[in-house]
């Protein structure tokens, strides 16, 4: 039994020719694109950006050199990005970075980054759906209605803001100092209903839209490509709309000084808002269910990823512009800098915005994990039920349902900060195997057709890796043990059951 066996791109082409387990083929390059945007923006610029800026738990800020940050993270994401087009031309199959390491770095490495990349997209996603139950809760409020604070907030944030405010009121100083978010989250915690001695909080919101995404999901790609080019469009207005108004009230004078906390602040907020981007490799997640994915692939990342940075760059000029950076830590910080210049019914339109955009990035990941865990178990490395498509839907249902069950549990409990930070790591290592695989399969492959090549090699695979571990030295150390713990619960159950179930090993046997 060899832990370095690898899987041969005839055999996982074949594979995706079984009757059994085949997907559907509809998506062309338009689709595809937008399905990249919609993985994309989300939850990164309508809620992560504001820490990036004004810093807040374990992060310093950025300031106005936020745009700086931004640029860097982009570059390195371009890097990953051509590494990334250049498997997902050559190994058109489900299962993204999982399934090219399985075909270049052997089945540990395959494993290993599978399980990583739940951090990715479930663990992303339960960050995205707390972020779309905060927004939602805004909108309603917007309306007049008005959701129990125990219903929509976090047992950990409840917990810790009662602990804040407690505190402060022991040192004499005024709670309502510690902003909003602390000052609500303590409220939760104290109008929560008390079962057997234990205070019950949850995020109801973040639970419902899961679970109503889910349910789209297992009935197919088709209403879900269409649910999430409309979602698209609407979000891409919508930040349109932020940029020509928002242009409007900017101050040159907020840009100075740019960098308040200099190169740390700039890269602190990299570490942070890296997570806007992730979603550009979501692309290849799809590339089973890609008409033409030698041509489409490379394309839709790529555009995806270039448009996104455009974006990018112009809100956090327009952010900085409008008001002081320090004051952007909220929960809704584009919103937040409008309502700070009184403009209330503007800040409504925004956050219906991030609804729109946080729920399309919810339905591409949840619609990425799903096949992951499918090729995952196709390899048999997960039990053989998880890889049964439907009879009718043609989808793989049964991972489908379970990855709902994952997120729409955690993001009901789950601190969005911690959650982000564990995202990033997850995926920024990821993207250092995915590069590291460029380079072996160049030397060990070299005469195979390469759709798209990544060019430069090995210095655009190497300035990838280099850029990504960087931006991982960036995060905490607790993120660091979560991270490792995460790695080492996947190895035991490797060995406890894929090293034995593995279709190759039971091949030669
Ligand atoms: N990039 C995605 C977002 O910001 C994960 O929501």
């Amino acid at each position: 039994m060899s832990v370095f066996r690898v899987k041969s791109l005839e055999m996982l082409l074949a594979e995706t020719e079984e009757k059994d387990t085949r997907l559907k083929r509809t998506l062309g390059a338009v689709q595809l694109t937008s399905l990249g945007i919609g993985a994309i923006i989300g939850a990164g610029i309508f809620t992560a950006v504001g820490t990036a800026a004004a810093g807040g738990a374990e992060h310093i800020g950025a300031g106005p050199a936020l745009v700086v940050s931004f640029l860097l993270v982009a570059v390195a994401c371009g890097f990953a990005a051509l590494c990334y087009a250049e498997f997902a031309a050559m190994v058109p199959v489900s299962g993204s970075a999982y399934t090219y390491s399985y075909a270049t770095l052997g089945e540990l490495v395959a494993w290993i980054i599978g399980w990583d990349l739940i951090l990715e997209y479930a663990v992303g996603n339960v960050a995205v759906a707390i972020s779309w139950s905060g927004y939602f809760q805004e909108l309603v409020r917007g309306f007049g209605v008005e959701i129990p604070l125990w219903l929509g907030t976090d047992y950990r944030s409840a917990l810790q803001g009662a602990h804040d405010v407690a505190a402060a009121t022991a040192r004499g100083v005024d709670p309502s100092t510690l902003g909003i978010v602390i000052e609500r989250a303590a409220q939760a915690y104290a109008q929560a209903p008390v079962v057997f001695g234990l205070p019950i909080v949850f995020n109801l919101p973040a639970f419902l839209i899961v679970a109503l995404i889910t349910w789209v999901l297992v009935r197919g790609i088709n209403e879900s490509a269409w649910l999430n080019s409309s979602m698209v469009a609407l979000k891409l207005v919508i930040i349109g709309f932020f940029l020509v108004i928002g242009a409007f009230y900017v101050k040159p004078e907020h840009w100075t000084p740019f960098a308040p906390n200099g190169f740390r602040g700039i890269s602190s907020a990299a570490a942070i808002i890296f997570f806007a981007y992730i979603g550009f490799d979501a692309v290849s997640t799809a590339a089973e269910e890609a008409r033409n994915p030698q041509r489409d692939m490379p394309i839709a990342m790529i555009a995806s990823l270039v448009i996104c940075t455009v974006i990018y760059i112009l809100v956090a000029i327009v952010l900085t512009g409008m008001v002081p950076w320090n004051q952007l830590g909220t929960a809704e910080p584009l919103a937040t800098a409008f309502s700070a210049i009184g403009m209330n019914w503007t800040a409504a339109i925004i956050s219906l915005g991030a609804v729109f955009a946080t729920t399309s990035v919810l339905v591409v990941f949840q619609l990425g994990q799903p096949r992951i865990f499918f090729s995952m178990a196709r390899d048999g490395l997960l039990p053989p039920w998880a890889a049964k498509v439907h009879k009718k839907y043609r989808t793989p249902w049964v991972t489908t349902i379970l990855t709902g069950v994952f997120v729409g549990g955690f993001a009901s409990i789950a601190n969005i900060n911690e959650v982000v930070e564990l995202t990033n790591i997850g995926t920024l290592f990821a993207f250092v195997l995915v590069s590291l695989g460029i380079i072996v399969l160049r030397r060990t492959d070299p005469d195979r057709p390469r759709a798209f090549r990544t060019p430069l090699v090995p210095w655009v695979p190497l300035l990838s890796i280099v850029c990504c571990v960087y931006l991982m030295i960036e995060l905490p150390w607790v993120t660091w043990i979560r991270f490792v713990v995460w790695l080492v619960i996947g190895l035991v159950i490797y060995y406890m059951y894929g090293a034995r179930h593995s279709q190759l090993n039971n091949a030669r046997t």
